[in-house]
Order: structure tokens, then C-alpha cells, then sequence
């Protein structure tokens, strides 16, 4: 095997946390399901109901639904793990998630996504109180991650007060820097000019961006610009070829994590649920062994595991959208005022250095 590149391997393991899931068929550290390349092996969202075990419906003794509804109910998220090759996943408690994220080093970071500023109604008409449940989410892990990655819709209508409203809230975070992408409601009336004034200022074109931390390159796209309703996200061609010079120097070995509003991976192209052009851009990461990418824009736990690449979207910190098609048209959807706490959330992502690990933890505002 082409040792630069890796073949996903998923693995299911539960800490012992949640009996309710080690009772549905998962093991610590069982290996339970294997995938090859070019492969989709699992697109399934994160249930906002979370309170019981399904049936394991694909006779490789893996519980998916029930295992990620275990994940919701036991207020918990799901790590990641890319190491040696092998991506991992695994359940992991709040109060023992960060310390077990960096045994060996290397750091920890937080996407948060679609804080909709401004909005204000009935799916959440407090959603600064909800930002805030997330800050405080992030100022109690027991390490503070090096950065936030912000993937977009700060704003509900682009307005000065709601983008100042974000930006205060946000300098309340225990975190080195913010990192932001636009979402379509940042980019409304302007081009995105006020945005990029305030939250893109080192940035190129219309808003994206590139950096390495600790041995890791980030890269920030834009594919919100001229967005129409119900239409796919477009990166365009100055964008695209930005994209080709920016990794064309990196070694194959580094790993890569690729954040933007709008799913790269085509989720529901009948809500507009995917990347017009995406194809083109991850072309550009085949060479490459570990890429993940990060989104958001679809409000809901979404993820795939394609070749060497790992897709995944986070929550809201605002409001909930339905699961693709299960409505006749995506937007917020209100849910009993108890739930509304277990549909919003944040994403812990980590990578352990020496081990070439990166890991994403999903997790829930309820108990927040
Ligand atoms: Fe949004």
C-alpha cells in the first residue's frame, strides 16, 4: 500500500459510559467495520431525539443508529481518530473528552457554526442565550482548544448590530484566535464586503484563506457568493485555482482539514445541500492521506467517509433544519422547547501529534 496513503478503517469503541450502547452490539476496542477507498460507508445524521437503541439492521454487529442516538442521549460526542491510516471512532464523556484528546501532545480546536444572530423566532427566539450555552460549553473543557473555526452564518441578515453582537459574545471564548468562513446570510446586500472588513481581513478573493498550525493546513473556502435560493454552493474558478497553488507544495503526508459554509459533499441537491463545484477541489486533495472537511449551512450531524476524505457538518448553536427531504423545504424547524437544546451544539476536533490523529467530537448544548 502506498504508505502516503490511508484506507479508512472505522472503529467503533464505547468507554463504558453508556450500557444502553455496549448492550447494542458495540465493544471497546473492537474492530467492527472496515471500508475500502472511494467507498461511502455511512451518511446518517444525529438524531435530535436520542433516547433509545434501534436494531442493528446491517449484520456486521454495528449499531450506527443506535449507536450515535446512544452518543445524543448520553450527552456525549463522537471522536474521530485518524491514526497510522486508520480512522477511528469512539464515544467519549465531556469531562474525560479533552483530557483524553492529546495523550501524546499536540492540540485541540472548536467549530462552531450558523449562530444566526438575529434571528428571533419560534425555533429559537433566544439565540444569543444559545451562542452563549456554546461559549460556555467551550470554556469548560478541561483544555482550551488553540482556536475556534467559525464556519459561517454569524448573522441572520448581515446587519452591522448583529455581526457586533456576534463579535462581542465571541470575545467571551477561552480560545487563541477565531477563525471564520462566510455563510449566505453574512454576504447579503454587499458582496460580502462588511463581512470580510470585520471577520476576513487577511483573507483573499472573497473571503479564503489558508494556514498550518502544528503541523496541519487549514484551509478556509468561500462557496456562499451569488448564492440562489435552493442552489448548490459555488467556489468559481479563481478560487479553484487559489486551491491547486495552495497545496500543491504541501508532502502528501500532511494532514489537511478543509472548512467552508456549504457542504463540499452533495447531501440533498434539491435544497441545495452540496458544492456546485466541489468535485474540482477535492480532485486537488487525492495525493493527500488524511483530509477532513469540515461544514456547516445544513443545521445537523452529517457525515461520509469517501476515499481518504472525511466529511462532516456540525450543528447549529440556533436552530435545528429537518433531515434531508423529510420536509418540503429545508429552513428552521421547531421542535418541543425541552429538545431544543439536543439538536444544538458544537464540534471538538483533535489531533494528536506522533500519531498523526485527528478526531472530531460532536456535542450537544443539552446539560450545557
Ligand atoms: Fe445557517
Amino acid at each position: 500500500m502506498d504508505p502516503e496513503r490511508f484506507i479508512p478503517e472505522i472503529i467503533f469503541l464505547v468507554p463504558g459510559i453508556n450500557p444502553g450502547c455496549v448492550r447494542s452490539g458495540l465493544q471497546t476496542n473492537s474492530k467492527l467495520m472496515k471500508n475500502t477507498p472511494n467507498q461511502i460507508t455511512e451518511t446518517r445524521p444525529l438524531a435530535g431525539d436520542a433516547d433509545q437503541i434501534d436494531p442493528n439492521l446491517e449484520n456486521d454487529g454495528v449499531d450506527r443508529r443506535g449507536f450515535l442516538k446512544c452518543m445524543a442521549w448520553a450527552g456525549t460526542g463522537m471522536l474521530w481518530t485518524i491514526s497510522g491510516g486508520v480512522l477511528a471512532s469512539k464515544i467519549l464523556s465531556p469531562p474525560n473528552a479533552a483530557a483524553a484528546d492529546n495523550p501524546m501532545g499536540g492540540f485541540s480546536f472548536v467549530q462552531i457554526s450558523d449562530s444566526h444572530i438575529g434571528f428571533n423566532k419560534p425555533a429559537n427566539t433566544d439565540v444569543i442565550g444559545t451562542l452563549k450555552q456554546a461559549i460556555a460549553k467551550i470554556n469548560a473543557l478541561p483544555a482550551a482548544p488553540d482556536f475556534i473555526l467559525h464556519t459561517g452564518d454569524l448573522s441572520h441578515l448581515s446587519t452591522p448590530e448583529e455581526f457586533d453582537a456576534l463579535d462581542q459574545l465571541l470575545k467571551g471564548v477561552k480560545a487563541g484566535r477565531i477563525f471564520y468562513v462566510p455563510g449566505e446570510h453574512d454576504v447579503l446586500n454587499d458582496n460580502g464586503k462588511q463581512y470580510r472588513d470585520r471577520f476576513g481581513k487577511d483573507s483573499k478573493g472573497d473571503g479564503w484563506y489558508s494556514f498550518d498550525h502544528k503541523g496541519v493546513h487549514f484551509i478556509g473556502l468561500v462557496n456562499v457568493m451569488n448564492l440562489k435560493p435552493g442552489g448548490l454552493g459555488f467556489l468559481g474558478h479563481d478560487q479553484l485555482e487559489w486551491l491547486e497553488d495552495d497545496v500543491a507544495p504541501l508532502s502528501a503526508s500532511t494532514p489537511i482539514v478543509v472548512f467552508a459554509h456549504v457542504p463540499l459533499w452533495t447531501i440533498y441537491p434539491d435544497w441545495g445541500w452540496g458544492t456546485d463545484d466541489s468535485a474540482q477541489a477535492l480532485s486537488y486533495f487525492k495525493r493527500f492521506g488524511s483530509v477532513t472537511v469540515l461544514n456547516g449551512h445544513i443545521h445537523q450531524v452529517q457525515q461520509k467517509i469517501e476515499g481518504g476524505v472525511s466529511f462532516h457538518t456540525a450543528m447549529s448553536t440556533a436552530f435545528p433544519q429537518p433531515q434531508p427531504g423529510a420536509a418540503p423545504s429545508p429552513g428552521p424547524m421547531k421542535v418541543p422547547a425541552e429538545k431544543l437544546r439536543s439538536v444544538l451544539g458544537l464540534t471538538s476536533v483533535n489531533y494528536i501529534q506522533g500519531a498523526k490523529a485527528l478526531a472530531v467530537v460532536d456535542s450537544t448544548l443539552a446539560g450545557a
